[in-house]
């Protein structure tokens, strides 16, 4: 019977663990995760949500204060078109992000960051241009372009040094979305070097409508290879979401599948950037304590626990501090929705806005528990401890559980001393 360690990645010269930790924004995939997945010779992902905020938090920098009281003087007007990221600051953050992240990389394996077109910043272009390429000078090993249809984004990176040695990825949930992509970007002679096919069980966003549960990610993938190879096209294929157990892994691999992108059972490490206090709320889920809503500002569909902060809190918009998904004018779905509701309800002391959040602020708190289908399922890679809570995992447990188990089998953690 076959494991996951019977497979290798080959991405360009290099030979990997066909295991990939998917990008978990903002900061869940910590830097200390996907180094795991680096060291034991699989690739991890950092992510690039909000990095002016992770580096104050990691680095003692001052960018989100600094940006704050800059504009301090717009808090109270909902007109938040002047608040911009000042681009300098934004190449800063990331360099020290990612720069950090990949001195302190140790074995064979790769760093990736997540880029989600959505963090539009006010200036979608200018600040994208700046994300990706100043990730590109600090050395990352390949980015993974997400959450957004990233028609422009090869284009921004086209005149850097490393736009053809990166490893440079897209991540898609149809046969349409990649046909898409890859006709507007047909005139830079450049494939994407890997293509994530993202399914509708996944963590964060999510590429589908509401009906999500109409579709299934096997049948996409198998859509996806069909046409590229019918197309002579040869772009390794990384499927995700859902992917629970190593023989989950295996049977997509042994379908052609190059490499599979998990993420959901990361979530219950030591190394995963979410409170300990919150990996226990994840853990002791059950099913029908996880929705999937419409609450994000970006428009997507996202999946969370019920349970979390983030659902019906109705804090003031924070976008002089913060401001990642105002749109290139300034608006944010989420300080419309506020503003009705401060209207409706003008002497009301605490507000409650039930249709949108201030994903920036929850998820920048850990406050919007966003998590994949399979959370549900949490609870019985672990222990339950003594005093009613569940043994956190190392990444490297669950890394290698992925690598070598079979017949869906489960490795529990050995027992705490
Ligand atoms: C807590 C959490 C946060 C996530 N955040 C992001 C994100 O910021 N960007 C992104 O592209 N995908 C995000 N994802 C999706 C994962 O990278 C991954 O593709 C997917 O969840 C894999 O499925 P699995 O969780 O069932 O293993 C997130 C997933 C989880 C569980």
């Amino acid at each position: 019977m076959k494991c996951v360690n019977d497979f290798r990645l080959q991405l360009g010269k290099r030979e990997l663990v066909p295991v990939v930790v998917g990008g978990m924004g903002v900061d869940i995939s910590r830097a200390e995760l996907a180094l795991e997945a680096a060291r034991l010779g699989g690739i991890g992902h950092i992510s690039d949500a909000m990095v002016p905020t992770v580096s104050d938090r990691r680095f003692q920098t001052r960018f989100v204060s600094e940006k704050a009281k800059l504009y301090k003087y717009n808090a109270a007007n909902s007109d938040k078109s002047k608040v911009l990221f000042d681009l300098g600051r934004l190449a800063e953050a990331t360099h020290n992000h990612v720069g950090r992240t990949m001195e302190a990389k140790r074995g064979e394996g790769l760093i990736f960051i997540n880029c989600m077109e959505k963090l539009t910043m006010n200036a979608p272009r200018e600040t994208l241009r700046v994300r990706l390429t100043s990730a590109l000078d600090a050395g990352i090993d390949g980015i993974t372009l997400s959450a957004g249809l990233h028609l422009g984004s090869f284009a921004l990176m086209e005149s850097h040094p490393r736009f053809r040695d990166a490893k440079l990825g897209i991540i898609v949930s149809s046969l349409r979305a990649l046909q898409i992509f890859l006709r507007k970007n047909a005139r830079l002679n450049r494939l994407p070097d890997f293509v994530v096919v993202e399914g509708p069980l996944a963590g964060g966003h999510l590429g589908f409508g509401m009906d999500w549960a109409e579709y299934d990610l096997r049948t996409i993938v198998a859509e996806i290879q069909q046409y590229l190879a019918a197309e002579k096209l040869d772009i390794p294929l990384i499927p995700a979401g859902g992917i629970f157990t190593g023989s989950d892994a295996v049977s997509y691999l042994e379908n052609g599948a190059a490499a599979v992108q998990v993420a959901t059972r990361f979530t219950a490490t030591h190394e995963c950037g979410l409170p300990d206090k919150v990996k226990q709320e994840y853990l002791k889920a059950s099913e029908d304590e996880i929705e999937v809503n419409l609450i994000s500002p970006t428009g997507y569909p996202m999946r969370m626990l019920k349970g979390s902060p983030a659902i019906g809190a109705g804090i003031r918009p924070n976008c002089e501090a913060y401001g990642y998904l105002l749109d290139g004018t300034g608006n944010c779905s989420y300080i419309t929705a506020y503003n009705r509701e401060v209207e409706a309800h003008p002497d009301a002391k605490k507000l409650s806005v039930m249709d949108k959040t201030c994903l920036c602020t929850h998820m920048r708190n850990f406050d919007c528990w966003t998590c994949g289908h399979y959370t549900y399922r949490l609870k019985d890679t672990t222990r339950r401890l003594g005093d009613g809570t569940y043994q956190l995992l190392t990444a490297e447990h669950v890394f290698r559980d992925y690598q070598f188990s079979t017949d869906n089998k489960i490795a529990l953690p050995p027992e705490p001393q």
